[in-house]
């Protein structure tokens, strides 16, 4: 049976970014038989026992009462749980002096699906046949955003300004703001803060600058909390979240444990909250209900947020040191190589200045060695411009063991040695 498929077809049956990389992994996992691989290439996050204690409870608690029936035996309304709205409104009111009642919340299946309705509610077509765009502020960014507009050319990202502190081997992305551009043509922007893959957190200043160049022109902006404060917490530096009239505040329970349950919170105005809202009605009804029901539980009681930046932040904080350490023991010093600043994530990001191969190339090179990596020109959606930074990074996951960083890390640098060498030979 070979279907013929509609636009849409073609463009959602397609895998984009890591997901298509994912592929070539699970097969060099697979046949890459006695061969012991470290694999840094997992954005899956670490079962933490006390973590998994939390959910245990939570279930049990959730079991034990007498809502267990309405909980997962009967539909429920399309904008989510009602005692997790509750919970959320209460923890973001009393955290950060909020006036949030249940009418600026919704949950979805996943953070995923907001970037999907908002991305189609707000980019694309209008019924004028004008073509609004989905505005990537700063890119490198979370690759998934290159999937989800069912109109990829409405997706368009902007190259950042880049800081770099020679001496240390870092650099940060920052927004290059004399080049970004919003306007009457743009249906939303989106940015991931602290950023998948770089770990990047943008200013509050920066943030607020962005936000305001989209209200002048009634954009909304969805910053995409995922790793943010108050759960996962998954922050390295000082952040606070920054909330208003056009930000739409997206948040996950993903990397708080949860991921299988999906779980996604919106926070933002009624009306662009109503808009997501029927978009989700339409999609599939409602999220389902177990995970918000124990998700209400642990938010509620103070829980999440606590073992968020008890046990989840110096978990991942403390890979991202001997990553760092690791790194800064065995690559030469000489050559231009720069960790993106660790601000948060689950991530850490290496440029290799003027890498003598392809970012795909030195990922077959690692694999060589039993190393693998996530090839960083995955990360540029929209971004269509020549650039051969794009080229030039890894992303490297924080979910292996001390030794494995460690490992990984000192023949990552052999490998990288070798290939600039290489090329200095040939010239
Ligand atoms: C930045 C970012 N946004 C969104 C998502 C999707 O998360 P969810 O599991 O809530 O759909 C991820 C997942 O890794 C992510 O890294």
């Amino acid at each position: 049976m070979n279907p013929n498929l509609s636009q849409f077809g073609t463009q959602m049956s397609n895998l984009t970014g890591v997901r298509a990389i994912m592929k070539d992994i699970i097969e060099t996992l697979r046949t890459g038989e006695g061969q012991d691989f470290i694999n840094l290439s997992a954005g899956n996050p670490v079962i933490l026992p006390e973590v998994e204690q939390l959910w245990r409870d939570c279930t049990e608690q959730l079991l034990a009462s007498s809502e267990y029936g309405e909980v997962i035996c009967r539909y429920g309304s399309s904008q989510g749980y009602q005692p997790l709205i509750e919970a959320i409104a209460n923890d973001f009111n009393q955290r950060y002096g909020l006036n949030l009642t249940e009418r600026n919340i919704l949950i979805t299946p996943g953070s995923q699906s907001i970037y999907f309705y908002a991305t189609n509610a707000f980019g694309g077509y209008t019924t004028s046949g004008k073509l609004k765009q989905v505005v990537l502020p700063l890119s490198p960014d979370y690759t998934g955003y290159g999937g989800v507009c069912l109109t990829p050319e409405a997706v368009v990202a902007y190259k950042p300004a880049l800081e770099i502190d020679e001496k240390a081997h870092h650099f940060k992305y920052r927004p290059d703001f004399s080049q970004l551009t919003i306007t009457e043509e743009t249906g939303c922007v989106i940015f991931s803060r602290p950023c998948n893959p770089t770990g990047n957190v943008l200013t509050q200043e920066e943030v607020k600058k962005i936000a305001d160049l989209a209200a002048s022109f009634d954009v909304p902006v969805l910053i995409d909390s995922a790793y943010a404060p108050p759960f996962p917490a998954l922050n390295f530096t000082e952040m606070t979240p920054v909330f208003g009239s056009n930000i739409i505040h997206c948040m996950s329970l993903s990397k708080a444990g949860l991921p299988g349950e999906r779980v996604g919170i919106a926070i933002g105005d009624p009306k662009l909250i109503g808009i997501l809202e029927s978009f989700q009605t339409n999609l599939c009804i409602h999220s389902p209900r177990y995970g918000q029901a124990i998700a209400a539980r642990a938010i509620a009681s103070g829980a999440l947020a606590k073992i968020s930046s008890n046990i989840i932040r110096p978990y991942y904080a403390s890979k991202f040191d001997v990553l760092e350490n690791t790194l800064d023991q065995s690559m030469p010093e000489e050559l231009p190589w720069f960790l993106h600043r660790g601000e948060g994530a689950i991530f850490a990001w290496l440029w290799l200045q003027d890498l003598p191969i392809t970012d795909w190339e030195l990922y077959q090179e690692l694999k060589k060695v039993g190393v693998i990596v996530v090839p960083g020109s995955t990360f540029f959606p929209g971004l269509r411009e020549d650039w051969s930074h794009k080229q030039q990074c890894l992303r490297i996951s924080l979910t292996a063991s001390n030794e494995e960083i460690e490992v990984a890390m000192q023949r990552l640098a052999k490998v990288v040695q070798s290939v600039y060498q290489r090329s200095t030979v040939n010239v």
